[in-house]
């Protein structure tokens, strides 16, 4: 019997992956082990988004290197977006890598386990497929409150500065009938919360049915009370899919809409096909016709030309929207994506500093207002287990995504509870629970 460990790394759908993974290795009967000392065979299921992503591995592999000195048979494996990325080429080539994988390959992993611990050679997989969808394989979940499952895969949108349509291939949607089959075995193992995953997800379609026909339906599986998506693109927000989203208590009130940039010129270079007033004037209409909806946003601050004076644009759209919070990154030239072919990378670290140091700030101030804005509200939190800071407390999180911290009373992991929000930071609410 062989043990792996898996360690995983960037965003949900890598999680729902290393799930995908462990479901196929279980198949041919190994083991997994939380203890990379103990493993036969180490996967690092890797990101590639920005550079920092690419560097973490890199001193990941250093230490795995050491263990590998010490067990000579240890199979080590690179999987996901920057094993596809890179294809092999590690910049430090520490030599101890036997298996590269993406993210469509993984059904070989198997096969390519035997090989190398047959012939010594290593292993090399990165085929992207048109078709797989994985909706055969039904991921090794840790049981829990959420389960994350990917309703589709790939990307076509061709941003210019992201290299997940390369890493991850092209566009393609699980079918309706193969979502729902995998909501009901969810809720029949106990879990309450289900997040549908892609990479756009709400570009899905599938034999004529939309993102809005697949959310309708994932609603109505007995015993999900909330299902939330992630992550969707602004270009993609029919009036359809908003009424849905505001008929159906159980489809969460958060949406993450990602601006990136609040200039025109900018946006055009980075190929998000919407202005700075379309995006307003979304935002308007969201908040419209889903009252109450919780907005949070990616920014990406110091993309190739950008100027002072446009990267107000950007401060002023985070000003005029006030989203619940934000992810905001440092621009991060990535090989062999447009931004990287057409535009040098030419906004100093030390501006690209300024801007997000800006940025932040006044994100802060507006989390802080919104979360405010909660205080003296009775709201329905969804208890996920204890609170990392205190154990006597326990943590949830809100319909629109936030996160509560409430005094441990009689009440588990899983269990729906009103709350009254009592304090709020920029990033947690404080409450306790109160009779129904
Ligand atoms: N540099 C910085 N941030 C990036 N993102 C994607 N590509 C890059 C890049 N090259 C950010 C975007 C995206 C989020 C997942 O990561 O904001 O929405
Ligand atoms: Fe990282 Fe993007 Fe790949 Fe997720 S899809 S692992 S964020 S590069």
């Amino acid at each position: 019997m062989k043990k792996v460990y898996i360690e995983t790394y960037g965003c949900q759908m890598n999680e729902y992956d290393s799930e995908l993974v462990k479901s196929i290795l279980r198949s041919e009967n190994y083991e997994f082990t939380h203890s990379e000392s103990e493993a036969d065979i180490i996967f690092l299921n890797t990101c590639a988004i920005r550079e920092n992503a690419h560097s973490k591995i890199y001193g990941r592999l250093g230490e795995i290197k050491h263990l590998k000195q010490k067990k000579k048979k240890l199979v080590v494996g690179l999987l996901g977006c920057m094993s596809q990325n890179l294809r092999g080429n590690l910049d430090r080539s520490e030599n101890i890598v036997d298996i590269f994988a993406g993210p469509d390959s993984y059904k070989r992993l198997p096969g390519m386990i035997q090989a190398v611990q047959a012939s010594g050679k290593k292993e090399y997989d990165f085929s992207l497929s048109e078709f797989e969808d994985y909706s055969d394989v039904y991921p090794q979940r840790v049981p829990g409150v959420n389960a994350w499952l990917a309703v589709m895969r790939g990307c076509d949108n061709f941003c210019t500065f992201c290299v997940v349509p390369y890493t991850r291939g092209r566009e393609r949607s699980r079918t309706i009938e193969s979502v729902v089959t995998e909501t009901e075995r969810l809720a029949a193992d106990g879990f309450k919360q289900v997040t549908l995953l892609g990479q756009n997800v709400n570009s899905y379609r599938s034999a004529g049915a939309d993102f809005a026909d697949l959310m309708v339906a994932v609603a109505s599986v007995d015993g999900i009370e909330r299902v939330r998506f992630t992550s969707p693109h602004p270009k993609d927000f029919p009036e359809k899919f908003l009424h849905v989203m505001a008929e159906h208590p159980n489809i969460c009130n958060h949406i993450h809409l990602p601006l990136q940039a609040g200039n025109n010129r900018v946006l055009d270079l980075m190929a998000r096909t919407y202005t700075k007033e379309s995006f307003l004037d979304l935002v308007d209409n969201v908040r419209t016709t889903v009252p109450g909806v919780a907005l949070t946003t990616d920014v990406i601050v110091g993309f190739p030309t950008e100027t002072d004076e446009e990267f107000e644009d950007t401060m002023e759209v985070l000003e005029q929207v006030e989203f619940d919070s934000a992810y905001i990154f440092k621009y991060s030239e990535r090989k062999n994506t447009i931004a990287y072919k057409k535009h040098p990378d030419d906004v100093t670290p030390a501006k690209k500093t300024e801007r997000i140091v800006r940025v932040f700030a006044l994100q802060k101030q507006k989390s802080l207002k919104r979360n405010r804005e909660d205080i003296g509200k009775r709201l329905q939190v969804l208890i996920e287990g204890p609170s990392k800071k205190n154990p006597d407390e326990w943590m949830g999180r809100t319909d629109s995504n936030k996160i509560v911290v409430l005094a441990k009373r009689d009440f588990d992991k899983g269990d729906m509870v009103l709350a009254e929000i009592t304090g709020a930071t920029a990033n947690t609410l404080f409450g306790h629970e109160i009779e129904n």
